[in-house]
């Protein structure tokens, strides 16, 4: 029998957040309104699409005689039991994935973690078998009059065994049914707290969620109440991963709640290492002092922990100012940290921003002797540059 692999998403671990079909480069993958799916003559299995996922739900290969269609793939809820004719899961075998991996790093796709970044554990919950967190507390850190309703969530995992590093991800499962009667989509945020926890060693952590209009996700998590009980999956994402390096240089770019994992990086440094070498850089937008989460303690850090540059656009009497203006006003600074080979830049926020960094960080290297094209593609083949936008 000629059997051929067939590159399939499972439904019921994707989050429906685009980062496959926005990373395929040959437009292999669509959706509607229930599925993400992969069409199988178009797929050149180049997994350009695997390192974005945060779930794991895009790496599913099966040996099969017949091809799923993409209409097959429209209606189903799980990924189906291989049977005859459509044979079982398979993996590519390791040095084709390495190659795959060094070849779509070259041309933008894969970027791997951080060499001195830990080992991270992935999809240790899934959404078939969530593990139950409850909550230890729900601090709003906008500020009381802010138009932005920020929250700082705690989860403690009680006895539950729940590993995660600097710049995971966790799922929660609201409760209840979609309109379609079917259990709700996992939802995705970013870890806040350093591996240790929100509070060292109770086995705990704190999410950085915004409420948003009509959410089921953000009004569910924004609305817990101290001791309520919530599903949980993950961790997630085994790229944008803190270096553990105290030597390495941070640049640390983002918007609203892209500061999560930001936070986390920094509480990593500042408990672990807190006279390190290397610097931390840290440009953070919003529209104003009281819209930006952490405001307060963000003040308060030392200087000699980290570099704060706060950009906010809707100052009365001040110009609009974005991060990326900030980048520009430190030109000299960042160039500097641009030429060590142990400086790592992270952006992490609003996709709209990311165009905006790329241009600053262009511009600084104009000026200072550097070229940002090649300066670029070898910080995203030594894990060195990593964008999580939305
Ligand atoms: P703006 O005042 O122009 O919306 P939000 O509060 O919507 O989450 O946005 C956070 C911050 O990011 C705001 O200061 C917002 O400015 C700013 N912002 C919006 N678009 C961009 C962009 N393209 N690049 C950088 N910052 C941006």
């Amino acid at each position: 029998m000629d059997l051929r692999r067939q590159h399939l998403i499972d439904p019921a671990v994707c989050i429906r957040c685009n980062s496959c079909q926005e990373a395929c480069p040959v437009d292999a993958i669509t959706h509607d309104a229930n599925n993400y799916v992969v069409e199988f003559d178009t797929c050149t299995g180049c997994r350009a699409c695997v390192s974005p996922c945060p779930t794991g739900a895009i790496d599913h290969w099966l040996l099969v005689d017949q091809p799923w269609s993409i209409a097959d793939q429209f209606t189903w809820e799980d990924l189906p039991e291989p049977h005859p004719g459509h044979g079982g899961e398979i993996a590519p075998p390791a040095e084709v994935t390495q190659m795959l991996n060094v070849a779509t790093t070259a041309t933008g796709g894969r970027v791997p973690a951080p060499s001195s970044a830990a080992q991270p554990f992935t999809n240790v919950y899934s959404r078939e078998a969530p593990v139950m967190a409850r909550v230890a507390g729900n601090f709003r850190i906008t500020a009381a009059d802010a138009e932005s309703d920020i929250r700082h969530v705690v989860l403690d995992f009680q006895h539950n065994a729940f590993p995660f590093l600097e710049g995971q991800n966790i799922g929660i499962i609201p409760p209840g049914q979609d309109a379609k009667g079917r259990p709700h989509n996992i939802r995705l945020y970013s870890i806040a707290s350093p591996r240790e926890g929100e509070r060292p060693n109770h086995n705990n952590l704190a999410l950085t969620v915004k409420r948003v209009t009509d959410g089921i996700g953000s009004n569910y998590v924004c609305d817990l109440q101290k001791g309520d009980p919530v599903l949980v999956a993950g961790p997630f994402g085994d790229s944008f991963l803190m270096p553990d390096d105290p030597n390495t240089n941070i640049i640390m770019i983002c918007t609203g709640t892209g500061a999560a994992p930001f936070r986390a990086f920094t509480e990593r440094r500042r408990r672990n290492h807190p006279d390190a070498p290397g610097k931390l850089m840290l440009f953070f937008g919003a529209r104003r002092p009281a819209e930006l989460p952490y405001f307060g303690p963000l003040s308060k850090l030392p200087k000699a922990l980290i570099d704060v540059n706060l950009a906010f656009s809707r100052e009365p009497d001040q110009p609009k100012t974005y991060v990326q203006d900030r980048l520009r006003q430190r030109a000299d600074d960042v160039a500097q940290l641009l030429k060590s080979t142990l400086t790592h830049i992270y952006v992490c926020g609003l996709k709209g921003m990311e165009q905006g960094c790329e241009e600053a960080f262009a511009d600084i290297c104009r000026l200072s002797g550097l070229d940002w094209a090649s300066l670029r593609a070898t910080l995203r083949v030594e894990g060195r540059y990593h964008v999580e936008t939305y």
